[in-house]
């Protein structure tokens, strides 16, 4: 349990079905992905196309149909629920659209909260929620409650939160997608200098061409298959000349 790997996370021909009754309803169709240590990768694709599902996925929040999944070295198909818990807690920190923060305890109550739910006492706990809101800029607030703050320092509370057990990983669903263009700005800053500076491997969803462009590597799925894998400018340039066709195709 305790391998490190250079690739943090690699799948291969992972599929996903969901059943309703006897229906069967396949949205992911054999996806491949590798990203290294280091790696920030943006996913985009249309409302359906499986993007959540993969982050589930990626996160041991549910488990694909059929295919493989090594996260960190550590194959989690052969885990049990409690060993996939543990993986989780140590390797990945969740960010969330809604920010997901605990409306009745203190910004530094939500930070701790993944120390305390591992076991950390609780001064060593706060300790380290209080140095992570240092590093995101919002020491002054640790004794407020998260409705005392903007949405942009709520997302940066629960960066915090998703960084207090020093996980290697970033999922992040949409972290913008409650925030005005500025704020995203700044979170989308708040992520590439984690990336650049503490080297935390960060896989964000967006629907937005602005915030995939913070990314290093751009994902594009479309109807649960991988229609671009490589560097975000390129993949960039050719979903806006996409959208130029089909301007041009309609006009
Ligand atoms: N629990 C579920 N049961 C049945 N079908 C589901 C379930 N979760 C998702 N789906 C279906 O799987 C497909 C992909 O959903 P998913 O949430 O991954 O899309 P998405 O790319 O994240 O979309 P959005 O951009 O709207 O968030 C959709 O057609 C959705 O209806
Ligand atoms: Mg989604």
């Amino acid at each position: 349990m305790t391998t490190a790997s250079d690739t943090l996370i690699d799948i291969r021909q992972v599929t996903k079905s969901y059943y309703s009754g006897n229906v069967e309803t396949q949205v992911l169709f054999g996806i491949d992905l590798a990203v290294p240590r280091g790696d920030f990768l943006a996913v985009m694709g249309q409302s359906g196309s499986g993007k959540s599902t993969l982050m589930n996925i990626f996160g041991c929040l549910d488990q694909a149909s059929s295919g493989s999944y090594l996260l960190n070295g550590v194959d989690t198909l052969s885990l049990s629920r409690a060993e996939l818990a543990t993986i989780r807690n140590r390797t990945i920190g969740f960010v969330f659209q809604s920010f997901n923060l605990i409306k009745r305890m203190s910004v530094a109550e939500n930070v701790a909260l993944p120390l305390i739910y591992a076991g950390v006492a609780r001064g060593k706990a706060h300790a380290k929620a209080l140095l992570e809101l240092e590093r995101v800029g919002l020491a002054d607030f640790a004794r407020r409650t998260p409705n005392q703050l903007s949405g942009g320092q709520q997302q940066r509370v629960a960066i915090a939160r998703a960084l207090v057990g020093d996980p290697p990983l970033i999922l992040a669903d949409e972290p913008t997608g409650n925030l005005d263009t500025q704020t995203s700005i700044d979170i989308m800053r708040a992520f590439q200098q984690l990336n650049d500076e503490r080297g935390i491997t960060i896989l964000l969803v967006t629907h937005e061409p602005d915030i995939a462009a913070y990314a290093k590597r751009l994902m594009r799925l479309k109807d649960g298959r991988v229609l671009y894998d490589g560097p975000a400018m390129e993949g960039l340039r050719q979903l806006a000349l996409g959208h130029e066709q089909q301007l041009l195709a309609s006009a």
